[in-house]
């Protein structure tokens, strides 16, 4: 799988992963306790710093990547390409976000809190983020889709899938 470089790390962050990883001895066995030490150093475990654990084990990047789509220990934000945020706050409930809800997961076949086994997609549900006028709602990446209905679903995430 192609993993895309993730922009961009600050040189104090580098400087910190580097770190964190060198109280590692490089064995491939150390693959989780690394992405542990990556996600409390940084909060996440954006893609450069999989690119770093990559090289410090000699593993391709997509095993690391891998890893840490599996486990949902380590953050989301880490394992997908594009987070799907749906509303679940009682505006968007009424108006029928689970009718929505359904239809993300008959589309993708994954729920709440899990990662497409290709990575593409996450799926979380929120609390409201302040678009109740257009509810249902949901937020792709930092775009807010509003007025949603299940038969939207699948074109909408279709454009997300090809960028
Ligand atoms: S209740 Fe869903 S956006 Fe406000």
């Amino acid at each position: 799988m192609a993993v895309e470089k993730t922009c961009c790390a600050s040189a104090e962050e580098e400087k910190a992963v580097r770190t964190a990883l060198e109280a590692f001895e490089p064995v491939r066995t150390n693959l989780i306790p690394m992405l542990h030490a990556v996600q409390e150093t940084l909060g996440q475990i954006p893609g450069w710093a999989m690119e770093e654990v990559a090289e410090t084990l000699n593993v391709p990047v997509a095993e690391v990547w891998g890893t840490a789509s599996f486990y949902t220990m380590f953050d989301l934000q880490s394992r997908a390409k594009h987070i799907i945020r749906l509303c679940e706050s009682p505006p968007c409930h009424i108006t029928g976000a689970a009718g929505i809800l359904d239809a993300i997961q008959e589309e993708l076949g994954i729920g709440p809190g899990e990662v497409t086994p290709d990575g593409v997609f996450g799926l979380e549900l929120v609390s409201c983020f302040g678009v109740c006028g257009v509810a249902p709602a949901m937020i792709v990446d930092h775009e807010v889709h509003g007025n949603l209905r299940p038969e939207m679903v699948p074109q909408l995430l279709q454009k997300y899938r090809e960028q």
